[in-house]
């Protein structure tokens, strides 16, 4: 059923030109890989896998990038900015030429993700040791996270193969998304959360934006095997991070922040990790632009985690002994309460290639952080701030330079959990194991009498 957001009601003709010219050998490459080293099958764009059928390994999508001809795609993404024409706008397929899995550029459902600002903040520099630091806030995207970037992809792919119904497990942010861009396209969304662990305003978007939801008394790793297992049983096409087409639409991350910067590098970026299919998706991006010369070189990344859900942090300390997920995760940032990231083999990739390091952030780092970053007038939600937390962190070890250029990822909006604002500015944040968080940087709301002269007073002090 085409929607107002999907291509059929768009304006203009691209089907003849979806890719910059020249770009159909490249694309035709386009397969599902195995990551495994020793694996590398390959698999046709077709087939309904979210794992390796040979090993087990976790698939990615593929080119034969030596087909690319990059001479004129950082001026026509440029050119694309002042072009109307919906996949134009969206900060997603205006770097699609990354992204080149497509047939039909009908498929695409977009909401014109992406177009995420980089902002910067001198009193969150401040806080964290920094001579500067800025936020690349994907809180901006038209579902208020970073999953819409991921999502317009997946849900395209979903609508390629015919599928009809999708679903995922969430702490809440990819429901939020995959309902809109699922309802958006004609598909029907059904959402699994973690009955009890998401906030009010997650839940809120998927009934609103008419997803079946069903709250399941478990945790989001439990879960996630229950709904692979649906899946495959109902036919229902599965669309959490481990989706290797999600991950392509969330690579366009890097490139959008690469093109806002002129192509320059940043030293660091920082995000949270949870299930870890940001931090995979944006290195993947940033090693495709390097190795296709578009940067001359990496930044590091680094990846924050709660301390109460902190299996990656744990396992970099030493890899030696092996992955080990945390049975009981707990985080009062629900978005990363996580303790079996399915996508770890790729993150640790990732770390390797590009130097990079986890750290971890307890529950009051992340609240004051959060604090910080919303006294500089930009915001996002809890497990958004556990960046400059970490950040913070890294530069008082020396492992972060102060005159660094560190850029942080802010993946969800400040409106994605007032809740938990409203009690850290009011002193009733409690960390998951009983003990208050105090807010050091609380500001807690007044109640005053209707009484000019009162006020006056309260004012005087302001
Ligand atoms: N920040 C926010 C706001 C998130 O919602 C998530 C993940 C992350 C960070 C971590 O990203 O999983 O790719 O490492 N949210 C998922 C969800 C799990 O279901 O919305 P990750």
């Amino acid at each position: 059923m085409p929607t107002s957001s999907t291509l059929e009601a768009a304006a203009g003709d691209v089907s003849a030109s979806f890719y910059a010219e020249g770009c159909e050998p490249l694309a035709a490459s386009a397969r599902l890989v195995c990551i495994e080293q020793n694996c590398r099958a390959r698999y046709a764009l077709s087939d309904v896998l979210y794992q390796c059928r040979g090993c087990g390994g976790l698939l990615e999508v593929g080119y034969d990038w030596s087909l690319a001809r990059t001479d004129t795609w950082k001026q026509l993404w440029r050119a694309r900015r002042m072009d109307n024409h919906p996949l134009s706008q969206s900060g997603v397929w205006r770097y699609r030429e990354m992204l080149p899995f497509l047939d039909r550029p009908q498929h695409v459902v977009t909401l014109r993700e992406g177009n995420t600002p980089i902002l910067s903040s001198a009193l969150a520099a401040e806080y964290a040791g920094l001579e500067n630091i800025s936020f690349k806030h994907q809180g901006f995207n038209p579902t208020g996270s970073f999953k819409d970037n991921g999502m317009t992809a997946g849900v395209a792919q979903a609508r390629r193969l015919g599928k009809t119904r999708v679903a995922c497990v969430s702490t809440g942010n990819t429901s939020a998304s995959m309902a809109a861009y699922a309802s958006a396209g004609g598909l029907t969304p059904v959402v699994f959360l973690p009955h009890g662990n998401i906030s009010f305003g997650k839940l809120a978007q998927a009934l609103e934006y008419g997803a079946v939801t069903l709250e399941v008394q478990a945790n989001f790793d439990q879960i996630l095997a229950l709904v692979r297992e649906l899946c495959e049983r109902a036919d229902v096409y599965l669309l959490n991070s481990i989706n290797p087409f999600r991950i392509e639409g969330q690579k366009s991350m890097a490139i959008e922040l690469l093109d806002q910067l002129d192509w320059s590098v940043p030293d660091w970026v920082v995000m949270p990790g949870g299930n870890l299919g940001n931090a995979s998706a944006f290195g993947k991006g940033l090693i495709e632009a390097r190795n296709l010369g578009l940067i001359p070189r990496l930044p590091r990344i680094a990846v924050v985690q709660a301390s109460g859900s902190a299996p990656f942090y744990e396992f970099l300390k030493d890899t030696q002994k092996g992955f080990h997920a945390v049975a009981h995760p707990e985080t009062l940032a629900t978005a990363i309460r996580i303790g079996d990231p399915v996508s770890w083999p790729k993150a640790m990739r990732i770390i390797q290639e590009t130097g990079g390091v986890a750290e971890v952030a307890t529950e009051q780092e992340i609240g004051d952080a959060k604090a910080v970053i919303g006294k500089s007038g930009i915001g996002c939600e809890p497990a958004s701030a556990a960046t400059l937390a970490g950040i913070r962190k890294l530069v008082e070890r020396g492992v972060i330079g102060r005159g660094e250029n560190v850029l942080a990822v802010l993946t969800g909006n400040v409106l994605k959990d007032p809740d938990y604002i409203y009690r850290y500015h009011t002193g009733a944040l409690k960390t998951p194991q009983g003990p208050p968080i105090v807010g050091r940087f609380a500001n807690c709301p007044r109640v005053v009498a209707n009484d000019a002269a009162a006020i006056l007073k309260i004012l005087e002090r302001a």
